[in-house]
């Protein structure tokens, strides 16, 4: 692999030309194993960002994928429909909150996010209603696009950045109380006070539930999105649940705002839709949001973007809902949530870490101090895993196709890494 041309030309996330960190070749990958260019193996621990759930180059989804492109890999969807698409949106709403009864496919999670907001803002419009602001979490994050970062923590976000060029909304303290704690009731008390004294110009209340993730990796407790939706029905707001991480058998519950037994007005999907395989997004709605959005003045929701519901993607998405439903994934993760549940607490005596938590899925380590990350990502590759930390958040979602074996090296790894003072220096 030419790694030269890649330092030289070519931007990574969050990633300096001036001082490109390592970057790994990997070759292939198989069920959860990557394979590097050189023939060693990690275990994978991250599922490639929440997506890969049901583990790389799996049969299902290839026989999908081939089938599909050997009849059309892309038709544009403006006055054309396909059987992908329709296949996948009867699942996608056979599995989601039975509110919920229309799809809008897009191309990723911060436009399934962007296409939220802008249904919400549509919908009061066509209410005869200025609502301008949204209400938010501190914490949270929502993608990398400009509405997107605009309901993104301003603070402890990459994206401070760009503070003076985003609208300005209004954020409410993030809940304390972890999921596995005992419910304190004065976590609301902020989100209360910020909704009943600016109800009247919020369009919407928009969160991860359970799970917040590249904002904090912060796990909370599900009276807390109770709440919050008994005080948006309390105050005529909206609901939009940004389940992109969490969707999809993550938490333990196909859909994490299960956990707190509540329905979303949007919901907003993506990553693991696709098991990884290509991206593809969707923006759910309510009937109630989507014929107010479309009887209003512009008479149609307004957006459209060129690869809308691909239909390789669409059959990918639709034949990673087939292996969902044979139910596998309940066991999975209950496996490796109670796998978490007894590695990590022992890493907790250790005097760089600052606390661990878990739930389905997802394994997190936080640390008092931040990684070095070109020494951490180093000795994981060394131990034969693939975990990417940030800032003081080790944290791993692995697919849920992993075995005990691979959650216990993970494990191992990390605990290799917090004996590692290299790990740790700046
Ligand atoms: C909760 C949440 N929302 C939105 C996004 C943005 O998705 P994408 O990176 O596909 O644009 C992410 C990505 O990490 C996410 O975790």
């Amino acid at each position: 692999m030419d790694l030269a041309f890649d330092r030289r030309h070519i931007w990574h996330p969050y990633t300096s030309t001036l001082t490109p960190l390592t970057c790994y070749p990997v070759s292939s990958a198989q069920g959860v194993m990557l394979q590097l260019e050189n023939g060693e193996q990690l275990i994978d621990g991250m599922s490639s960002w929440w997506s890969a759930i049901h583990g790389y180059n799996h049969p299902h989804l290839n026989a999908a994928a081939h089938s599909q492109i050997d009849k059309m890999s892309h038709v544009m969807f403006g006055g054309i429909t396909h059987d992908p698409a329709i296949n996948l949106c009867k699942k996608l709403l056979s599995f989601a909150p039975d509110n919920l009864q229309h799809v809008f496919l897009a191309d990723s999670g911060s436009v399934a996010v962007e296409v939220s907001l802008k249904m919400a803002l549509q919908y009061w419009h066509a209410k005869g209603e200025v609502r301008p602001k949204f209400l938010t979490l501190r914490d949270g994050y929502h993608g990398d696009t400009f509405a997107a970062m605009s309901v993104t923590d301003p603070d402890n976000s990459m994206h401070s950045l760009y503070k003076g060029f985003l609208p300005q909304h209004i954020f409410a303290a993030s809940p304390k109380t972890g999921f596995w704690q005992e419910w304190d009731e004065s976590d609301l008390d902020n989100f209360r006070t910020q909704l009943s004294e600016n109800h009247c110009e919020i369009a919407a209340v928009i969160l991860e539930p359970i799970v917040q993730g590249a904002g904090g990796m912060r796990i909370y407790h599900p009276k807390f999105l109770k709440g919050v939706r008994e005080l948006c029905d309390e105050f005529g707001v909206l609901l939009i649940l940004d389940e992109i991480a969490t969707g999809f058998g993550r938490t333990g519950k196909m859909f994490a705002c299960e956990h707190a037994d509540i329905k979303p007005d949007i919901l907003c999907v993506g990553k693991a839709l696709t098991s990884g395989y290509m991206t593809l997004s969707a923006t759910l709605a309510s009937s109630e949001v989507a014929d107010t959005v479309c009887g209003g003045e512009a008479g149609c929701f307004m957006h459209g973007p060129t690869f809308m519901a691909n239909p390789l993607a669409c059959a990918v998405a639709t034949a990673s809902m087939e292996l969902l439903e044979q139910n596998e994934w309940q066991q999975q993760t209950k496996q490796i949530e109670q796998l978490f549940s007894e590695l990590l607490p022992k890493l907790k005596q250790h005097e760089l870490v600052a606390d661990v938590r878990w739930l389905g899925a997802i394994g997190v380590v936080e640390t008092t101090t931040p990684v070095n990350m070109e020494a951490i990502q180093a000795l994981f590759v060394e131990q034969g895993v693939w975990i990417r930390p940030f800032g003081k958040l080790i944290y791993m979602m692995p697919p849920f196709i992993s075995e005990p074996q691979h959650i216990q090296k993970l494990v191992d790894a990390v605990e290799c890494a917090l004996n590692s003072e290299e790990c740790f220096s700046s």
